[in-house]
C-alpha cells in the first residue's frame, strides 16, 4: 500500500541526556511522526499515512473510549551494528495483532501490511532509535473504534496507528530483582474471557491490583488462575517462569495468558541451551512446596518491555519468600544474555528472527 508522508517542520528535542544519564525511563517520550490508517466497513483498510506528531480529534462518543473496543501491541526497534536497525519477529507480533482483533470484533490486517507500517516509520524515524545499552525504540501499534454511537455494538471504523518512544528499562532498577504480591482476589482473566488478547480492558482491569500491592511494597502483581484461584497465570506485563530443579515450567497457552513473543523465544533458547522445559499447568501451592524444600531455583518475568526480569521476591498469603537469596540466578542471566544479544545482531541469529529495517 501507497503510504503519504508528511514531515514535520518543527522537529523536537531528542532527550539524549537522559539517555546519557540512564533516566529515559518507559515510554516517555515520542518521537516526531506516527503513523496512521483508516478502516471502513465496505472499504477496508485506506489512507495510510505518516503524519507529524499529533494528538487525536475523536468524537466523545468513539466505541473505543465507552466500551474499550480497543487493542495495541508491544514492539521494539533495536540499533545494532554498523547502526542497522532491527525489528526482533515481527511477524509474530502481527499474527497477535490479528488473533486480538479477532476477539474483540475488529479488522485484521495482513501481516505485509502491519511489517510495512512498521519498517515504513521505523526508517523515517531511525534517528530517534537509542544508543545507550539497555534501550531501545518502544513501537505500539494501536487500533481504536471510532464509531460515533452509544449502541453496544461492534464499530464499523477504525483508526490504526503507530507511535514510537525511545526508552530504557520498563523496570525503574533495571536488572535488578522485581519483587511480587500474588494476588488472592481479584482476577485479571477467566476461561473464555479476552486475557490472551492485548486490549486495552485487560490492563485497565489490572491496576487496582497492582495498586494494592505498591501499597504492601510490590513491584508486581502475580495473577492466579480465575476458577480455582490455584495456578500461576501471567504478571500482566510479563509471562512467568519458575526454574524449579533445573526445569523451566511456566504456564500453559489456554486463552487465558497473553500469548507471549518473549516467552516463546525464551522456551526457544532454553530448549537450545540443553535445558528441559515444561509448559503446564503450575500451582502457587506447588512454587511454594519447592520454594520449602529448596528446589526452587530461580523466578522470571519475560516480555518484550520487561524483557527477562528476575523475581526476587515473592509474597502469597502473607508468606513471603526468596527467591535465589533476592539475586538473579545462571537461567535468567544466560537466556538475558542470548535473548538480547540476538536481538542487537551480536550473536548468531539461529532461528531467523531479526529483520533488518530498511
Ligand atoms: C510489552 O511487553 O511490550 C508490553 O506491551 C507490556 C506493557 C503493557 C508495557
Amino acid at each position: 500500500m501507497e503510504i503519504k508522508i508528511t514531515r514535520t517542520t518543527r522537529p523536537v528535542a531528542k532527550p539524549l541526556a537522559q539517555e546519557e544519564a540512564g533516566t529515559l525511563g518507559f515510554g516517555n517520550y515520542f518521537s516526531d511522526h506516527m503513523f496512521l490508517m483508516d478502516y471502513e466497513e465496505g472499504k477496508g483498510w485506506h489512507n495510510a499515512r505518516i503524519e507529524p506528531f499529533h494528538d487525536l480529534a475523536i468524537h466523545p462518543a468513539a466505541t473505543a473510549l465507552h466500551y474499550g473496543q480497543e487493542i495495541f501491541e508491544g514492539m521494539k526497534a533495536y540499533r545494532g551494528k554498523n547502526d542497522e536497525i532491527l525489528f526482533f519477529r515481527p511477524r509474530n507480533n502481527a499474527q497477535r495483532w490479528n488473533d486480538s482483533a479477532r476477539r474483540m470484533c475488529m479488522p485484521t490486517m495482513d501481516p505485509d501490511l502491519y511489517c510495512q507500517a512498521l519498517n515504513a516509520l521505523v526508517d523515517l524515524e531511525r534517528d530517534w532509535v537509542p544508543h545507550a545499552p539497555g534501550t531501545s525504540l518502544v513501537l505500539r501499534p494501536a487500533m481504536i473504534a471510532t464509531d460515533p454511537y452509544l449502541g453496544v455494538h461492534p464499530s464499523k471504523r477504525y483508526l490504526f496507528f503507530i507511535l514510537c518512544s525511545p526508552s530504557g528499562a520498563y523496570f525503574k532498577n533495571g536488572m535488578a530483582p522485581v519483587s511480587i504480591y500474588v494476588e488472592e482476589e481479584l482476577i485479571r482473566a477467566a476461561p473464555g474471557g479476552t486475557g490472551f488478547a492485548k486490549c486495552g480492558g485487560n490492563y485497565a482491569g489490572s491496576m487496582l491490583a497492582g495498586e494494592r500491592a505498591a501499597e504492601k511494597g510490590y513491584d508486581q502483581v502475580l495473577w492466579l488462575d480465575g476458577k480455582e484461584h490455584k495456578y500461576v497465570e501471567e504478571v500482566g506485563s510479563m509471562n512467568m517462569m519458575f526454574v524449579i530443579d533445573g526445569t523451566i515450567v511456566t504456564a500453559p497457552l489456554d486463552g487465558t495468558i497473553l500469548p507471549g513473543v518473549t516467552r516463546d523465544s525464551i522456551l526457544t533458547l532454553a530448549k537450545d541451551a540443553g535445558w528441559k522445559t515444561e509448559e503446564r499447568k503450575i500451582s502457587i501451592d506447588e512454587v511454594y512446596q519447592a520454594a520449602r524444600e529448596g528446589r526452587l531455583d530461580e523466578a522470571f518475568g519475560t516480555g518484550t518491555a520487561a524483557v527477562v526480569s528476575p523475581v526476587g521476591r515473592l509474597c502469597y498469603k502473607g508468606e513471603e519468600i526468596v527467591i535465589h537469596n533476592g539475586k538473579i540466578g545462571p537461567k535468567a542471566a544466560y537466556l538475558y544474555d542470548r535473548l538480547l544479544n540476538i536481538q542487537l545482531g551480536n550473536y548468531e541469529d539461529k532461528f531467523g528472527w531479526v529483520t533488518v529495517c530498511k
